[in-house]
């Protein structure tokens, strides 16, 4: 998706141009997939753990950035909703607000994701025992598995707000 995001700001697919319902798409993908899904896991079930382990200064610091980026990107997500909205109503200079906002979201997502490829998860696990770590990724399963029902309890209860 955000591969997508990228050719579609920048590549030679940026003269397709963008239109709200696939910022819509976008912000969906940000919302359940990025957010619920992928920093959910973190912060919920790794980053305690971890906390719990008595972490070097180093991986403290790893994980206070990479906590404070997943703070950033829901802030950029509020801001993106927000422009789709005056894109969608036509406000003049909304498209260009929606492409430099979606630009951002493509880089600091890739950076995000390398950084914790990078310097976080190797040296995280080496505070857990194969045990644990199994059990940690039957954490993770659980997780996943109750969001498909989250998220549509949630559309739900829209709905059943705005009849
Ligand atoms: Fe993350």
């Amino acid at each position: 998706v955000i591969d997508d995001l990228r050719l579609r700001t920048k590549g030679v697919y940026a003269r397709k141009g963008l239109n709200p319902m696939y910022v819509n798409q976008i912000v969906d993908f940000l919302e359940t997939y990025a957010d619920r899904c992928h920093q959910g896991k973190e912060e919920n079930i790794l980053f305690r753990a971890l906390a719990v382990k008595g972490p070097n200064a180093a991986l403290v610091k790893a994980m206070d950035d990479l906590e404070a980026q997943h703070q950033d990107t829901r802030a950029t997500t509020r801001k993106l909703v927000a422009a789709n909205a005056a894109y969608a109503a036509g406000v003049t200079g909304a498209d260009e607000q929606v492409k430099t906002l979606l630009e951002q979201v493509a880089d600091h997502y890739l950076s995000h994701v390398r950084q914790e490829d990078r310097d976080f998860y190797a040296p995280a696990m080496e505070y857990f025992t194969p045990n644990e770590g199994g059990e940690m990724l039957a954490e993770f399963r659980n997780h996943d598995r109750a969001m498909i029902h989250e998220k549509y309890r949630l559309m739900a209860d829209a709905l059943e707000a705005d009849r």
